[in-house]
Formats: C-alpha cells, sequence, structure tokens
C-alpha cells in the first residue's frame, strides 16, 4: 500500500543516515500529567530535548500517532485532521541545520518525488527583543539546495505585506517561525525549550487565489495564507534555547533539530491533490461510506460530513486501540464526542443504520502494518465504539421525547439535557433553530457554571483521596488497591488506568478503563493472581524521589495532576529497583508486607460508565 510505503520510506531514509527507529508512543502520554495527548512527535522526546541521554543514541526518527482535541471543530475542510501521523526525525546534540535542511530537500525531491519548482519556504525574521536575530544560516544552506537542481531562490521579506515579490525563501516572525509545545516565545513558561523553525510548503498553483470568489483575491499571496493555494508539509525545528525565570533565552547546553513532517500531508502533495481525504490512507473508509450511505465524496453537498465522519471514526480507532474510550471523563470525553459527531453526520447523509463497528474495522485494516496491535485489539475495540453508538442511540430518543415536553429550549433546558442523557448542545441548537429561535452557546455556559459552582460547594471537605480513615483494615484494603491496579493490568493489559478509588471498612471499591465486562475467567485470573501475592508475603517500602527519576523508574501516576518536584512512591516486591510487581506515586498509609491483608475476593464487577468497569473486593 502506498501509505505504508511512504512511511516506511521515510523511516528507512534516516535509518541510512545513521538514525535509530523508535516505535510510536501511545496517544496518551505515559508519565506526562501535563497533557491529555500526544500532539506532536517531539512530546515524548522532552526528556532527551533537555540533555537527558537517549538509549537509542544522538539520532532518532519514528513516525508518531498525533491526536490534537483542539481540531476537532476545524475538521470538514481538506486539510484539517485530529489524528494524525507524524513523521519525525531529532538530532539530540548531534547534527545541526545543514544536515537537517539537506536531508528533508533530498528526501522530498529524490525520494517522495516532489517537482523542487513547487516548494517553497520560511525561516524566521529574527526578533532584537529576543536577542534572536534572523537566520541567515538556514537561508545561505536553503539558497545552495535550490541552486542544486538548478533553481535561483531570492529571499525576500514582508510577503504577507507586499505579496511574493518573485521569492522562494520567505521570512516570518515568531508567530510563524518559532516552535515550542507552548507556543509563541512569550507563552512559554521558564525552563521550556523551544526555537526558530523553518518550514517547507507545496505550492498547488495559483488558480485559488485567483478564483473569483475567494475572499482571499485581493490580499498580497504569500505562503501562510490560507487560501489553499500552499499546504505546509513538515517543519524543522532548531531547539536550541531555553526560556529562562526573567523571560530571556539561553541557549541549551545541547543544539538539537526537532523535525516534524505531516505524513497525510506528504502522501497528498505526492498525488499532487489538496484534500487528504483523497488519499490512499483515507480510500477505504471513503469507500466503505460511499456503499453505506449511498452517496458519492465528490458530491459538494455531502463532502463535509464524509470528511467529519472519516476523521473522527479513524481517531476514536486508534484512541480506542490505545485505551481511550469513550465516557465523560478526561480523554474519554474526546472519544464520546468524536463517536456522536460521527454519527450526528452520518445521520445528516443518510445513514440511519449502526456502522460504527464495521467502520472501525476499515480502520484497524490500514493500519495492520505500521500499527498491528490495532487490528489485534480490534474486537474489544470495535466492540466498546458499539457500546457508545448504542447509548447515543438511547441518549437522542430521551433527549427528543423530553424536548417536545418543553415549551422553550433555554439554556438551562439544554445543559438539564446535556447532563443527564448527554444530549449534545449542538443538537439542542439545532433543534431551536428548527423551532425558530436562538440558543447561544453564553446561555449554555452559564447553565454550566451554575451548576459547578453549586456541585463544588457541595464535594468541599468530603474527598480525601477516596480513603476515610487509615484505620487498620481501610490500610490493608489501600494496598489490597494496589495491587488490584498490577493484577488488572497484567491480565487485561496495561490499557486499564484506575479511574478512582473508594474504600471503607468493609470493602475497597475500584474504577479502571476498560471496554468489556470481566469474564468469569478474567476475573478468577485477577483474583487468584493478587492472591498469589499476597501469599508471597511481598515487602512494601518506601522511597521518596524527585518526580523525574520516579517516572524513569517506571512508577505510573495516572490521575492528573500537579505533583510536586519531591513525590513518594510506594513499591511492591522484593526488590524496589529491580523486582517489583507494583510501584505507584502515592500518598500512603500501607501495610508492611502484603500477607498482612489476608486472602481477598472480588465481590461484583460492573460498568461505571462507558469504557469504564466497576469492582468491588472484600
Ligand atoms: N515539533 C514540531 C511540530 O510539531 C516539529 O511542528
Amino acid at each position: 500500500m502506498q501509505a505504508d510505503h511512504l512511511r516506511s520510506k521515510y523511516l528507512e531514509f534516516f535509518k541510512n543516515r545513521g538514525h535509530s527507529i523508535i516505535p510510536s508512543s501511545a496517544l496518551v502520554p505515559e508519565n506526562d500529567p501535563t497533557t491529555l495527548f500526544t500532539g506532536s512527535g517531539m512530546q515524548p522526546m522532552i526528556e532527551y530535548l533537555l540533555g537527558a541521554k537517549h538509549p537509542k543514541g544522538t539520532r532518532i526518527a519514528d513516525s508518531q500517532k498525533c491526536f490534537r482535541s483542539q481540531d476537532i471543530e476545524e475538521v470538514g475542510d481538506n486539510r484539517h485532521t485530529t489524528f494524525f501521523e507524524m513523521l519525525g526525525n531529532w538530532s539530540l546534540g548531534d547534527y545541526f541545520k545543514k544536515e537537517q535542511l539537506t536531508w528533508f530537500f533530498e528526501f522530498l525531491t529524490k525520494e517522495v518525488g516532489l517537482d523542487p519548482n513547487k516548494l517553497f519556504v520560511t525561516v524566521f525574521r529574527g526578533n532584537d527583543s529576543l536577542g534572536i536575530g534572523k537566520d541567515a544560516e538556514s537561508v545561505a544552506i536553503w539558497k545552495e539546495l535550490f541552486a542544486g537542481v538548478g533553481i535561483t531562490a531570492t529571499d525576500v521579506d514582508f510577503s504577507e505585506r507586499d505579496g511574493m515579490q518573485g521569492g522562494r525563501i520567505f521570512y516570518f516572525d515568531e508567530k510563524k517561525n518559532w516552535w515550542s509545545r507552548a507556543g509563541v516565545p512569550a507563552n512559554m513558561p521558564e525552563g521550556e525549550p523551544g526555537g526558530p523553525d523553518s518550514e517547507v510548503f507545496y505550492d498547488f498553483g495559483v488558480e485559488k487565489k485567483l478564483h473569483e470568489n475567494s475572499v482571499f483575491k485581493d490580499e498580497p499571496c504569500h505562503v501562510n495564507c490560507d487560501c489553499g493555494r500552499f499546504l505546509e508539509i513538515g517543519n524543522s525545528v532548531f531547539m536550541q534555547y531555553q526560556k529562562q525565570a526573567d523571560g530571556s533565552f539561553k541557549e541549551l547546553a545541547q543544539k538539537n533539530v526537532d523535525f516534524g513532517g505531516g505524513f497525510e500531508r506528504i502522501l497528498a502533495v505526492k498525488q499532487d491533490t489538496d484534500d487528504v481525504f483523497l488519499t490512499p490512507i483515507f480510500e477505504p473508509i471513503i469507500t466503505f461510506l460511499e456503499t453505506v450511505s449511498g452517496k458519492q465524496y465528490s458530491d459538494e453537498k455531502v463532502k463535509q460530513s464524509f470528511r467529519v465522519i472519516a476523521d473522527h471514526m479513524r481517531a476514536a480507532t486508534m484512541l480506542a486501540a490505545d485505551g481511550v474510550y469513550p465516557s465523560s471523563k478526561e480523554q474519554g470525553y474526546f472519544a464520546r464526542r468524536l463517536v456522536r459527531r460521527a454519527i450526528r453526520y452520518a445521520k445528516m447523509i443518510g445513514i440511519e443504520q449502526p456502522f460504527v463497528a464495521e467502520l472501525s474495522k476499515v480502520v484497524a485494516n490500514l493500519y495492520s502494518h505500521a500499527y498491528p496491535d490495532v487490528a489485534q485489539n480490534i474486537e474489544t475495540v470495535s466492540q466498546g465504539l458499539a457500546i457508545e453508538e448504542k447509548k447515543f442511540a438511547n441518549t437522542l430518543q430521551k433527549g427528543l421525547r423530553e424536548v417536545e415536553k418543553v415549551e422553550k429550549l433555554t439554556g438551562e433546558v439544554a445543559f438539564k439535557l446535556y447532563e443527564t442523557y448527554g444530549f449534545p448542545f449542538e443538537l439542542s441548537q439545532e433543534i431551536a433553530k428548527e423551532k425558530g429561535y436562538d440558543l447561544s452557546q453564553e446561555e449554555f455556559d452559564s447553565a454550566k457554571q451554575a451548576h459547578a459552582d453549586q456541585s463544588r460547594t457541595a464535594s468541599a471537605g468530603k474527598f480525601k483521596g477516596g480513603l476515610q480513615d487509615s484505620s487498620e483494615q481501610t490500610t490493608k484494603y489501600h494496598t489490597a488497591t494496589h495491587l488490584l491496579h498490577a493484577a488488572l493490568r497484567k491480565i487485561l493489559g496495561s490499557h486499564v488506568q484506575q479511574k478512582g478509588s473508594n474504600i471503607t471498612a468493609e470493602r475497597l471499591r475500584f474504577d479502571f478503563s476498560h471496554p468489556t465486562a470481566l469474564t468469569d475467567t478474567e476475573k478468577n485470573a485477577v483474583e487468584a493472581q493478587i492472591n498469589e501475592w499476597i501469599q508471597a508475603d511481598l515487602p512494601v517500602t518506601v522511597q521518596t524521589m524527585e518526580k523525574k527519576s520516579a517516572l524513569e523508574s517506571g512508577a505510573i501516576a495516572f490521575f492528573v495532576e500537579k505533583y510536586p518536584d519531591q513525590v513518594t512512591v510506594y513499591t511492591i516486591g522484593n526488590d524496589p529497583e529491580t523486582n517489583w510487581i507494583s510501584k505507584e506515586f502515592c500518598g500512603g498509609p500501607h501495610v508492611k508486607h502484603t500477607g498482612e491483608i489476608g486472602t481477598i475476593k472480588i465481590e461484583k464487577e460492573k460498568a461505571a460508565a462507558a469504557g469504564i468497569r466497576r469492582v468491588y473486593l472484600v
């Protein structure tokens, strides 16, 4: 398949240039409580960019699965997707601008086969207040590279004001040609690394710009315009600075390269189309939708719906494969929005029958080579998503029934529907419109805020880490919680994440992410595993550690909250460094040896929310 071919080609190209190829990290960052999703290739690399030694050396490349939840509303045009793959290569204090720009240019023109005449580039204009000058070094390299293929590349400034001016290399300020996880220099927190970057754009020709209906028709032509003439396909970040407490920038001890290329976009320009949904990575999805809807993607009336469904179901499938199932909390909330939005758009193009499970199988198949775990887990994934589809059908039915009863769909009513049934606000808004009045986001938000204020007051003082007192019995249950967590992860898989717990003197209740009910075999296996660990009378040790080294040692810290620099870590096992079965960030208290707990039994297992199971253990 063409998509697999492009991905391997890229990795092969960098392997031949001394890079170690590493697998993609999961879409949910393993040990980074500051962000819900992996949204760029460099996120899992941050420690190494800051100077930690990477076990695979100083040249690394991969194709990283990414999800950007902030792009959900943007999906529907020809280029935005929530899930995408980022082709990445990194120099960790190894090579710098010369090699990076040369290799990427070579990859695009020789390996992908793009016409260099259609490539345009940008570089950082410089900013005196940052004490960082214009990137003349990159300009010189680009000129040489283009000269090598017979093109005289002129650098011009202020194309955003004066147009292209016959240039090929364009200067832009830090809004466009600076990259950090936090964006522009002013938004970066102390300690954050970042730097100027150089982007490559593909030119689809001037026609769009000149089209008589174009809203951009009278604006100066430049590569960062949204008219559709140009598409950014790759970004080389020269990550060499670190933000200081006083707001200034200091050079990092090592100069890094952080490159990110849009896999789907390169696939698109390879076939000279500006529509990523027309590339091989989307083709089977589009074909599937054409079959079930009886409509054609080429029909402008349905195109946007096709794109939303295709993007959202691809993303939901990939998220589920990484353990994120639709729910009302954290990452699961986005998975829910994706599936529900996909279903709403499917209805708009006449798909009334259930389609989610089948479509997720089409998606898994697309990645059977690159991410085989998706296909391996597809039964669980498709079932989990189908459950959400069924739930949403109920929601719609109940919600619509309620709507019939009320006189007017106010912000408060819309919020009630949302709270009680998960009835989407956008749908309330559409219904209100049909009935001839407006329902604003503000009305809905203020009803939501009023509700949040109320429940905050109610819960103040109630929550104490799920632990009501520290009597001997609850201490035992607390250690049993860690054993249960470890056993579930061992037997069901590492997608299991603790979602909550509650201990009384009588029992332990534990919520965790998992799409389906536990079978008897699974339940018995979990129970037997815990009892085996209890029998082994494993020691429980506590250490105070630097947060960073705790994470590096494999400790898990699932709750998205800020941990201090010094954390306490509880480890269960004969050796806290080399031979352990559980290691968690935790405030304690715990028993000294697992034998103190006594035999346990799983009393009950049931659903707590979509994608979340609940067990009671005595
Ligand atoms: N980290 C850079 C980006 O995401 C390459 O664009």
